[in-house]
This record gives structure tokens, C-alpha cells and sequence, in this order.
């Protein structure tokens, strides 16, 4: 089979992550987290303290930045010019200053080539917000996975705590909201459904459930069903 591209977008606690993760070892495929990205760009511009008001300023100092992502079992650790970052681009500082910065067209255009550069062979399964509308218009199959505010803010919560961070539900239920609100309506690459995407709500599916529900798509899609 040609090698493909699967694309799983949505708001951040929809699972996106986690079914990605669970497709790519299930069918061998390559990953990426485009989140990971921004907010690797993110964090070189907090660590250079670069005005998140000036486009160009921000181009100028991610357009240089070194990232390398190594795979494990279960977790992919980010590196950024050379160091362990997994902490550091969890946090909500880098989140909102990620989301801020992913509604530069400059920016995004700058992130384009690296994000694309992701996809060998036997095949990719590409997690963010607009891999099926920009990054990969022709995947062969694009998932959108949605869930509650609430259920999303309960999940950031539950992983924050596992992490050893700390977190107050209130304060990432609104966070979640304004960066949703940024994503969904900036102008160049909002957090859309592509047209030929399949949605699914994940708020009353646990992972299993869902990851069960893409394969059977995939192989569907793959045996001309669909
Ligand atoms: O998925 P995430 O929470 O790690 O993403 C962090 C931010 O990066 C998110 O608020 C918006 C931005 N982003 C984007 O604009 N496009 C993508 N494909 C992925 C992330």
C-alpha cells in the first residue's frame, strides 16, 4: 500500500494526542504532534523574551530554533536546541504563549515545511488543529475528535496532577475557553473541521472506545467500504 496520511484534529483535551499516539504503534506509522511544534516555538521565544506582540520578531527567532523529538514506548520527549523540554512546553504559560503565537500567518508558514517533513514512509498520523484543512489537505483519512469544555478541562486537570504539576480546574476551564476561542477564530488556519472529515465526540467514549471506532474507519477506508 502507498504510504498515507491520517490526520487527527481538535481542541486540546479532545484525546487527539492519545489516539494518535495509539494509531501510530497500531499501524507502525510515523507521529507528529504539531502542538509539540508551537509550543516549541513558543519556548524559544519566552526563553529569548521576544515581544509575543511582534510577528516578525517571533519569526526571527523561531526561524533558527534546532528540534528533535525522540520516540518511546509511550511518550515522545521534545528537544529544543539540544535539550530535554517535555516539562517546560506542558506548562500553561507555554500553551498560551503557543496559541498567541499560531495566529501569526507568518509564523504558521515558517512551522509548514518542519510539520510536512514528518510524513515517510510506511505513513503518518498527524495531531493538531489544522492537518487535515492546510498542513495535509490530501490525507487520505482525517478524524476531528471533540469533547466538552468541562470533560477537557477535567482530563488537563487529572494529567497536570500526574505530572507532579499543580492545577486548579477553574483556571484551566478558563484557559481552555480563550485559547479555544483563539484557535477557532483567527484568520489563517482556524481550528475547523475539514470538510471531509469524520467527527467524533469523545466525551462520553473512553480511549479504547475510540481508538476501536477510527481503526474500524481505517480499515473500512482502506478496503474501498467508504
Ligand atoms: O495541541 P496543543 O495544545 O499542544 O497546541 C498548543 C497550541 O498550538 C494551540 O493552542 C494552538 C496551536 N496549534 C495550532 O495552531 N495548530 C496546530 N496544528 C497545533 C497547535
Amino acid at each position: 500500500m502507498q504510504p498515507y496520511v491520517i490526520t487527527v484534529d481538535g481542541p486540546s483535551g479532545s484525546g487527539k494526542g492519545s489516539l494518535a499516539l495509539r494509531l501510530a504503534k497500531q499501524l507502525g506509522f510515523h507521529i507528529l504532534d504539531s502542538g509539540a511544534i508551537y509550543r516549541l516555538a513558543a519556548l524559544k521565544a519566552l526563553k529569548q523574551e521576544v515581544d509575543l506582540g511582534s510577528e516578525d520578531e517571533l519569526v526571527v527567532a523561531i526561524k533558527d530554533m534546532q528540534i528533535q523529538f525522540d520516540s518511546g514506548d509511550e511518550l515522545t520527549i521534545p528537544y529544543l536546541d539540544g535539550v530535554d523540554v517535555s516539562e517546560q512546553i506542558r506548562t500553561e504559560k507555554t500553551a498560551s504563549a503557543a496559541s498567541i503565537l499560531a495566529a501569526y500567518p507568518a509564523v504558521r508558514e515558517c512551522l509548514l515545511g518542519i510539520q510536512r517533513d514528518f510524513f515517510q514512509p510506511p505513513g503518518l498520523v498527524a495531531d493538531g488543529r489544522d492537518m487535515g484543512t492546510t498542513v495535509f489537505p490530501d490525507a487520505k483519512i482525517k478524524i476531528f475528535l471533540h469533547a466538552s469544555t468541562e470533560e477537557r478541562a477535567k482530563r488537563r486537570y487529572n494529567q497536570l496532577i500526574n505530572m507532579g504539576l499543580s492545577a486548579n480546574i477553574g483556571d484551566l476551564l478558563s484557559e481552555i475557553e480563550a485559547r479555544d476561542e483563539r484557535d477557532r477564530n483567527r484568520s489563517v488556519s482556524p481550528m475547523v473541521p475539514a470538510t471531509d472529515a469524520v467527527i467524533v465526540d469523545s466525551t462520553m467514549m473512553d480511549l479504547d472506545k475510540v481508538v476501536e471506532l477510527v481503526l474500524s474507519h481505517i480499515e473500512d477506508v482502506n478496503n474501498h467500504k467508504v
